[in-house]
C-alpha cells in the first residue's frame, strides 16, 4: 500500500471514531476543511445571549468557539463527544472557558446524555449522524428531544448524500437518503422548520432546523 493510500485510510478510519495521533491530526484537518459547513450550521442556531446549548460530536472543536461567542459570558456551552482525543484537545484549547464554567465537556454518545430533561435551549450536530447506526440514531434523537426544552432548536448539518457517495472515505459512512433523515428526526417528535443549503453547487451542505416537542 502506498503512503498516500495509507494516510487516506488512517484519516477515514478516524472520522467517526478519532483516537491517538491520527485522531488529533483529523481534528485539525476537520476544523479547516469543515469550516464552511460548521459556520453555516452553527450560525443557523443563532442562540440568544445567556442560552444553554450543546455541540454534539464537536470533533476538532471549532464549533465550540462559535457557540461560546453566540451565548456570551452569561451562557453555557456543552461540548459532547465520545472520543477521548476530542475531549483532550478541547481541554487544552478552552482552558479559560472551562475554568469559568462557560464550557462543560462530556465524553459520551449522544444516545446517553447526562443532562436533565428540558435543560438545553439549542443543540447543533455537524457531520456526525453518518457514523451512527439506525438503532443508536433513533435513541439519540429521542434523547435530544428529552434534553431540549419544548420549542428548543435542534440544528443538524450533513453533507449531500449523492456527493458523499463519491468521496474516498464513503465506506466508513452510513449514507442515508435525506428523506430518511427527516423521517427519523420527525419520528422523535421534532417539527422540521427549515432546510437550507450551505454553498451553491449541487454538493452544497444541508442544514435542517427542527423544533423540540
Ligand atoms: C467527522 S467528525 C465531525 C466533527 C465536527 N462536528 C466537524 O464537522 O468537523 C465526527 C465526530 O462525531 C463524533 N461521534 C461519533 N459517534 C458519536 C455519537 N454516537 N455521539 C456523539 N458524537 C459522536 C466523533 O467522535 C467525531 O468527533
Amino acid at each position: 500500500m502506498g503512503l498516500r493510500n495509507l494516510i487516506k485510510r488512517r484519516l477515514a478510519a478516524n472520522l467517526g471514531q478519532p483516537s491517538g495521533f491520527w485522531g488529533l491530526f483529523v481534528g485539525q484537518v476537520l476544523n479547516r476543511v469543515n469550516s464552511g459547513p460548521i459556520i453555516g450550521t452553527l450560525s443557523t442556531l443563532d442562540a440568544a445571549k445567556g442560552a444553554t446549548v450543546a455541540d454534539i460530536g464537536f470533533g476538532g472543536g471549532s464549533g465550540l468557539r462559535i457557540l461560546l461567542d453566540q451565548v456570551g459570558p452569561s451562557g453555557v456551552v456543552y461540548g459532547i463527544d465520545p472520543a477521548p482525543v476530542a475531549i483532550r484537545r478541547a481541554r487544552l484549547q478552552f482552558r479559560r472557558e472551562i475554568r469559568e464554567g462557560r464550557l462543560r465537556l462530556q465524553q459520551v454518545n449522544m444516545s446517553q446524555l447526562p443532562l436533565p430533561d428540558d435543560s438545553l435551549d439549542g443543540v447543533t450536530t455537524v457531520n456526525t449522524i453518518y457514523y451512527i447506526d439506525d438503532g443508536e440514531l433513533t435513541a439519540s434523537l429521542t434523547e435530544l428531544a428529552r434534553v431540549l426544552r419544548p420549542g428548543g432548536r435542534l440544528v443538524v448539518g450533513l453533507g449531500d448524500t449523492d456527493h458523499l457517495g463519491t468521496v474516498p472515505w464513503r465506506d466508513v459512512m452510513l449514507l442515508r437518503p435525506l428523506d430518511e433523515v427527516v423521517d427519523m428526526i420527525t419520528a422523535a417528535g421534532f417539527t422540521i422548520s427549515d432546510h437550507r443549503r450551505v454553498g451553491s453547487s449541487s454538493r452544497a451542505f444541508h442544514v435542517y432546523v427542527a423544533t423540540a416537542p
